[in-house]
């Protein structure tokens, strides 16, 4: 049996409504599927309006454009992430600083931040001038981390307290919501950015989506992503971009957002079916969850918490002998080429973690028999049945 890391579910009425962009001659960047996905995800997030975008990436970095941020600007991000965090700062040009997670969610740490923030930068009319640089750090990114949720008042209070945005990384977080429900445009961040890439929960091919609370920040979106254009004419009053998402991509996230309840519904099931393989081991923990923030389990697996990590890579290549798509987890940021320079906090928690993060497939099409196949295998191996142990 081969079972796959994340593949889009492409089941529900996708193909009927990408028949109807043929059949309109709406397969560009303007029509209704366009329209119909960004309410559908201003919706989601308790926001009056949002902008789709043709990537995940472009959406962080338009979010960070919209609302001021560019040159000569820093904004604080994890180390944990995938590149695109760093890279969506950088293609504002704006300079990341590196900081370490959180060993419970697994994303920026607000103690860290603060003692870097204590240590380095001093007030500045738009945020904090970092000395030794003397660029002003204006945002802070946390990311949703697999979908997990944020406590997402002590991200908007200490950005309140520092004169600082925040730009929520959620490319894998749609359908979250924060404490009692509250959507997340709700919560008091200035941003919060989606990806619809194909391994995500909701795909559209590719494409992204940022939804603010703030109109004029999505206006202002829409503006920068259609070639900054006034009028019907070609007038642009400023050097826009060509970022827009199509017709067909959004008629694709349509279709999808239709089945999001049964996507979620889904997710929950496969990670409580990699939790209870995990439970019984002691040095085996799901990926974070907490009772109050919840997520939306993009991807599940398991966090080893022995002492011997090489058990780790041990483990894909189990799996992977099988036919079970296992690979190792995001290298972080400090370690990647671009960004071995990048100005950083010490990032311990970051170090020890990644190469412990084990993601399993997370399909929302996986079947039953796909998934107790992944969960035996996987109970066998940390059983010591395949004699690593
Ligand atoms: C945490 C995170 N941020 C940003 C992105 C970028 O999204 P995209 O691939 O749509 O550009 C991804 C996508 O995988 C992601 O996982």
């Amino acid at each position: 049996m081969k079972v796959p890391l994340a593949i889009p579910n492409l089941s529900g009425r996708e193909a009927e409504y990408l028949q109807e962009c043929i059949r309109s001659t709406f397969v560009s960047t303007a029509g209704p599927f366009v329209t119909r996905f960004e309410q559908q995800i201003a919706e989601l997030s308790g926001t009056e309006s949002a902008a789709v975008t043709c990537s995940g990436t472009v959406a962080l970095q338009m979010a960070l454009e919209g609302l001021g941020i560019g040159d000569g600007d820093l904004v604080m991000a994890p180390s944990l992430t995938f590149i695109a965090s760093p890279n969506s700062i950088r293609h504002s040009r704006a300079d990341v600083w590196l900081v370490d997670c959180t060993t419970h969610d697994w994303t920026l740490d607000l103690e860290i931040a603060e003692a870097a923030i204590e240590r380095e930068t001093e007030p500045h009319p738009y945020g904090r001038l970092h000395r030794e640089t003397g660029k002003v750090l204006k945002a802070i990114m946390p990311v949703m981390i697999m979908g997990a949720g944020l406590d997402f008042d002590a991200y908007v209070e200490f950005a309140q307290r520092h004169g600082l945005r925040v730009v929520v990384d959620a490319a894998a977080a749609i359908g979250a919501s924060s404490v009692d429900n509250t959507p997340l445009g709700a919560t008091g961040v200035d941003a919060i950015c989606y990806s619809f890439n194909g391994n995500k929960t909701v795909t559209s091919g590719g494409g992204g989506a940022v939804a603010s609370a703030h109109a004029e920040v999505v206006a202002r979106i829409n503006h920068l992503v259609s070639t900054a254009r006034v009028g019907t004419a070609y007038d642009h009053d400023e050097v826009g971009y060509n970022f827009r998402m199509t017709n067909v991509e959004a008629a694709i996230g349509v279709a999808q957002l239709e089945r999001l309840p049964l996507f979620l519904e889904r997710k929950r099931q496969i990670h409580e079916r990699y939790a209870a393989v995990a439970g019984p081991h002691p040095d085996l923990e799901p990926f974070p969850a907490s009772a109050a923030r919840g997520s939306v389990h993009w991807f599940s697996g398991f966090h080893y918490t022995g002492a011997d990590v090489s058990r780790c890579k041990r483990f894909c290549t189990f799996m992977v002998d099988r036919g079970i798509d296992v690979r190792p987890f995001w290298k972080p940021v400090h370690l990647q080429g671009p960004y071995v320079n990048a100005q950083r906090t010490a990032v311990e928690v970051t170090e020890q973690l990644w190469e412990r993060i084990i993601p399993l497939p997370c399909s929302t099409g996986i079947t039953d028999d796909e998934l107790d196949y992944v969960a035996d295998s996987a109970a066998e191996y940390w059983a010591g049945g395949s004699n690593d142990a």
